[in-house]
């Protein structure tokens, strides 16, 4: 048998570091116990915080249709050589319901130039040298043939891209053009103006950087999608969360009406611009303009399976709970078969049709649905029966995924778990937003849980401790060691959970309405919090079979404030071994690792620890806490000695930095 390569995550408090001793750990690396799901890490995506709109999604100019409920929130009207004129708001209900408002800039002065200024959210993000693209559907009122100045402007107003737009008609017509920023800029603006006398009608004004994740035209923002990516995610959950249910039922998220042509796509309020009144944000809205297609192909691009969630005909229990009645609840589920036949339909199928004509005839091959997010009581129930009796039938391939509601030890959630089995879920859905300690008392959560029974998907989770005024202060060290501890139990018990993520995933350090959240972001820079590189720790060394790791013939959950858990690839040849030490003191170890098959002399290993529980990363200061990467060199196969000879170094270095 080939040797096989140690990968050693020592995640650890400062001062509880390991040291060569009497604890005796046992990794059994020649009896794997259970099998791995290849999708086990996962992400979960919502339009939280600025997450899509502002945030994934590159458009940089906010209100670009029109249709937030004050038509000119991100607008100003402006002027240039002593242009005057007139700015009116059109709606054209009848010809265009799904978009109808627009804007029509009369510009009155022959020598003048005269329109509006476009803020972007929270600033638009430009880099020197890059390229940036300028849509706008538009016609011209007259006879005469008006040209438009589009110009990209820095934070003090100075004019750094250019460009002109004329040839109007007088139907609608899209019309291009692009620039080149002079100058990096996170604040910067978007004019556009009419040149001289003339009435030009707009819509959907838009601005794209041409550097978008894998070039895509109006795609995705590069930086936050290699974010993503660096996880190698398992799966990608989406759209979220509390989204999918919606303030009432008419603002639920309702994935036909986003997809196809954007500019069809209906905008509508976003439930967070309203949740929290100490974190009200008036201008956030949803333009969908990633939508269920671009989810998807978010999903192939990073090599996640795609896990959609679908409103059940509730609306949120923790706002209006707007129920459908049962007898018209057809809708609903017709709209998760259209789905699996957009996602997974031949191309001669409506759907499939559509998925084709948007530039994707293969399926995107999904195999798992959400039914509802964080429903709960009997009116749940029997909404999912409805649901799960028909997509059974029609797809029997398909796995669903039903809720226990929004707390993970609750009458709620004892009584979903009790109905789901009955139904035979595939997987349930739990969610835990708890504080550190939950999560080190919960590391053998799953120990006891029936094997027999509907598998979990522990589909929100995040530590929440103490926190400063800072945004990020909340995403502490002591909340990822927290999940890094809590997380062995998680691969221990992978024939139970099989699928886990992180919530929320992101937020816009100016625009965040919930926080922790795994990855902080500006108009021009993004950073990774403490836990995301514990669940980076995770992903990347996920293996395919669970090995038992042990002290004194017992699973580590926290005697003595360690935990562990190891796991292997055969294919790839290595044994992935997390120990963590949430001890204030020095842990004393012995990590045997023998067995029939041998080890490499050379291991890979990474530390992460900071010398103060409440540490967390800024965009200023991204890798404050993050793992350090270091080959070691084993003697024989306990790997005692060379552990404590390298945290010593590792504390060293970490003290200097601090
Ligand atoms: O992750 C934020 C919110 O927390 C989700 O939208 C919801 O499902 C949960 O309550």
């Amino acid at each position: 048998m080939k040797k096989i390569l140690l990968v050693l995550a020592l995640i650890y408090t400062i001062s509880g570091n390991f040291v060569h001793g009497q604890h005796d750990i046992k990794v059994d690396i020649d009896h794997p116990k259970a099998t791995i799901q290849p999708y086990m890490w996962g992400i979960f995506f919502e339009d939280i915080n600025f997450s899509a709109d502002g945030g994934i999604y590159a458009e940089l100019v906010k209100n670009r249709s029109f249709e937030f409920y004050e038509p000119m929130m991100g607008w100003q009207e402006t002027s240039k050589k002593d242009g005057n004129g007139k700015i009116f708001i059109l709606k054209q209900e009848q010809n265009k319901p799904e978009n109808p408002t627009y804007i029509r800039i009369d510009s009155r002065n022959d020598d003048g130039m005269f329109g509006v200024v476009n803020e972007g959210f929270r600033g638009m993000g430009v880099r020197a040298g890059n390229r940036y693209n300028f849509l706008v559907i538009a016609r011209k009122v007259g006879n005469n043939n008006p040209e438009i100045s589009v110009e990209l402007l820095s934070t003090d107003g100075q004019v750094i891209g250019q460009t002109s737009i004329s040839g109007f008609r007088e139907d609608w017509q899209k019309m291009e053009g692009s620039f080149t920023s002079s100058q990096t800029d996170a604040k910067a603006k978007l004019r556009v103006m009419v040149n001289g006398t003339g009435i030009v009608e707009m819509d959907m004004i838009s601005l794209f950087p041409e550097d978008t994740w894998n070039k895509r035209k109006n795609g995705l923002r590069a930086d936050l999608v290699q974010m993503l990516y660096d996880l190698h995610p398992g799966f990608l959950r989406f759209p979220g969360g509390c989204i999918v249910e919606g303030h009432d039922l008419s603002l639920r998220y309702q994935w036909k009406k986003t997809v196809g042509p954007v500019e069809d796509r209906e905008v509508i309020v976003n439930r967070w611009n309203t949740e929290f009144m100490h974190r009200h944000t008036p201008d956030y809205y949803q333009s969908f303009g990633l939508g269920f297609y671009e989810y998807f192909l978010l999903a192939e691009d990073l090599g996640a399976e795609p896990l959609p969630i679908l409103n059940c005909g509730m609306a949120c229990q923790y706002n209006t709970g707007e129920l459908v009645p049962m007898d018209e609840l057809d809708p609903y589920i017709q709209d998760a078969l259209d789905l699996i036949e957009f996602a997974n339909g031949d191309t001669t199928t409506k759907w499939g049709k559509l998925r084709a004509e948007m530039g994707h005839p293969e399926p995107f091959n999904m195999k798992f649905i959400g039914i509802g997010n964080e429903q709960w009581g009997e009116q749940y129930v029997e909404r999912y029966q409805k649901f799960a009796e028909v997509i059974s039938n029609k797809h029997p391939g398909i796995m669903l995924v039903g809720g226990s509601g929004p707390r993970p030890e609750d009458d709620r959630f004892h009584y979903l778990w009790k109905e789901m089995k009955d139904e035979k879920v595939d997987l349930i859905d739990e969610h835990y937003y708890m504080n550190p300690e939950w999560f080190f008392e919960n590391a053998d959560r799953y120990d006891d849980y029936d094997r027999n029974g509907p598998k979990v998907f522990a589909g929100e989770y995040a530590a929440h401790g103490p926190d400063n005024e800072d945004p990020a202060s909340k995403n502490s060290w002591l909340s990822a060691l927290s999940e890094a501890a809590f997380m062995t139990g998680l691969v221990r018990n992978a024939d139970v959970v099989n699928m886990a993520s992180y919530a929320p995933l992101m937020a816009h350090i100016e625009a965040w309405q919930w926080r922790p959240d795994l990855i902080w972001f500006d108009n021009l820079t993004v950073m990774g919090t403490p836990n995301y590189y514990v669940q980076k720790l995770y992903s990347n060394h996920t293996g395919s079979e669970v090995l038992n790791i042990t002290m004194d013939g017992k699973p580590l959950t926290g005697q003595d404030k360690l935990y562990a858990s190891a796991s292997v690839d055969k294919k790839a040849g290595k044994v992935y071994v997390k120990l963590v030490n949430a001890s204030e003191e020095a842990q004393e170890v012995n990590v045997d690792l023998s067995g029939k098959a041998k080890i490499r002399k050379k291991a890979t290993a990474y530390l992460m620890t900071a010398d103060n529980p409440l540490a967390y990363n800024t965009l200023k200061n991204p890798k404050n806490v993050a793992p350090v990467k270091t080959e070691i060199k084993l003697r024989g196969q306990s790997i005692s000695e060379t552990l404590t000879q390298l945290v010593k170094n590792a504390t060293q270095k970490t003290k200097k930095c601090a």
